[in-house]
């Protein structure tokens, strides 16, 4: 699809200030969050260092600073327009009085909590592991497009399958016909999604950091703008810093305004759109669910043995609470798409690193690899889920070999010979 980008060096009221009113679909802005703090940061090559001011004399100049620009940005919007407002614990109190102010307390439509792991220390504290941002629209005519999350594993299949209705006291109950039958819902496409959003940080190593300080994920800025605008709207960020935002606009085929005060900003989102890079998050693509699916794999094959998950480690999903010959019991769980042999070196590279004298690999996929040229140290299990589709493809040559047998048999209690018994038997 082709759209267009516009990246604006300057501060953004300034800026704002030469756009027509009515004129945007969506904008996101992520400011600073009033942290008291010079935000810095080494670029990928460790060359330059990137760095923006977020220090403020108090909270008033805060909101100042942010009140007008919050405006300039309403003026801006189309009637069908929504603004989202990223922020964090520093500032959220402050955000939100301001946009009820600019944008009118009934203009809210969601609180949106990102939420995230985080492995640094909390200290004497609880661990930050969340931002917030702020969803308003400009009127009641905003664009919104409902986006469907897979139901939790906890949910009921009836509660997916069965229509469901208000009895007289209100409460929700499964719909029978006069004869008391089930009644069957209408497809069902998945949990709308909830205002609480998972969305791993980005870490150090994935593919699209740049090492722009506090740079956020182009899933985050993919969900609002899917979420709040249509192929060829445009969209607006006006702190856009290494411009995720225009990043992830072009990527959905809309077309974009960046806008920061910062020189090497505006230089790095021009870079970024010439060629996109986007991270896959595995987390995102099959869920934390799918994770633990994959842990539960191989905890069915090993079942009454306690296991301890091991997160973040490149050869190991979980290791053994009980030892094996006084060294760590080692399991991974062959990932989706991953070779067999691939999955067995890493395996086996991190048993030999950890000492370990048994690695467990629990087969998920099929691969046509004779296991001997596996490395020695790993010992393979098929999982549950590839063990039943084994016993599939082998099923209709059993039961051919069985009603070969069968007929066979009933065959022969046909040939004159025995039938010759049978009678002889009378
Ligand atoms: C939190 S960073 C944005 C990070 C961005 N979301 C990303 O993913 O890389 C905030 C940005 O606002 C910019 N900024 C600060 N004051 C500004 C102003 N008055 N006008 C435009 N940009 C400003 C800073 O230079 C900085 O790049």
């Amino acid at each position: 699809m082709n759209t267009k980008a516009q990246v604006l060096k300057g501060d953004c009221l300034d800026l704002l200030q030469q756009i027509d009113d009515g004129s945007l679909d969506l904008i996101y802005l992520d400011p600073p969050f009033f942290t008291g703090k010079v935000h810095r940061l080494r670029d990928r090559v460790g060359t330059h260092v990137f760095s923006y001011d977020d220090l403020w004399r108090d909270y008033e100049e805060y909101a100042q600073f942010l009140s007008k620009r919050l405006s300039e940005m309403k003026r801006v919007l189309k009637t069908t327009g929504s603004i989202f407002v990223h922020c964090d614990r520093n500032a959220t109190h402050v955000i939100r009085a301001l946009l009820d102010d600019v944008y009118g307390k009934d203009q809210f439509r969601s609180e949106i909590i990102w939420s995230y792991k985080r492995w640094s220390s909390a200290g004497k504290n609880l661990l930050p592991a969340h931002q917030t941002i702020y969803f308003y629209s400009k009127s009641n005519q905003y664009k919104f497009r409902v986006i469907y999350d897979a139901y939790s594993a906890s949910t009921n299949i009836d509660q997916i399958l069965q229509k469901r209705v208000r009895n007289e006291q209100g409460k929700a109950v499964y719909a029978r016909t006069e004869d008391e039958e089930i009644l069957l819902d209408d497809e069902k496409q998945g949990v709308p999604l909830s205002d609480v959003w998972e969305i791993p940080y980005l870490n150090p190593k994935a593919k699209e950091r740049v090492g722009y300080p506090t740079q956020k994920p182009i899933l985050l800025l993919e969900r609002i703008i899917e979420i709040a605008s249509e192929p060829n709207d445009v969209v607006l960020d006006p702190f856009c810093g290494s411009g995720t935002t225009l990043v992830a606009a072009k990527l959905l085929g809309r077309n974009s305004i960046g806008m920061d005060i910062s020189e090497d900003a505006v230089k790095l989102t021009q870079a970024r759109l010439k060629t996109p890079v986007k991270s896959e998050s595995q987390l995102m693509q099959k869920g934390r669910g799918a994770y633990l699916t994959a842990d539960e794999e191989g905890i069915n094959l090993l079942r009454g043995l306690d296991l301890i998950p091991v997160q973040r480690n490149k050869g190991i999903d979980a290791i053994l609470k009980r030892q094996y010959m006084g060294t760590p019991v080692l399991i991974r769980v062959q990932k989706r798409g991953e070779s067999l042999m691939k999955a067995a070196e890493l395996l086996s590279k991190a048993a030999r690193k950890k000492g370990s004298l048994k690695a467990i690999l629990v087969r998920t996929e099929q691969d046509s690899l004779f296991r001997e040229t596996l490395p020695e140290n790993v010992l393979v299990l098929n999982s549950t889920a590839l063990a039943v589709e084994e016993s599939l493809v082998d099923l209709p040559m059993l039961v051919q070999e069985a009603l070969d047998e069968h007929v066979k048999g009933e065959t022969q209690e046909l040939t004159p010979d025995s039938l010759q018994m049978e009678g002889d038997n009378n």
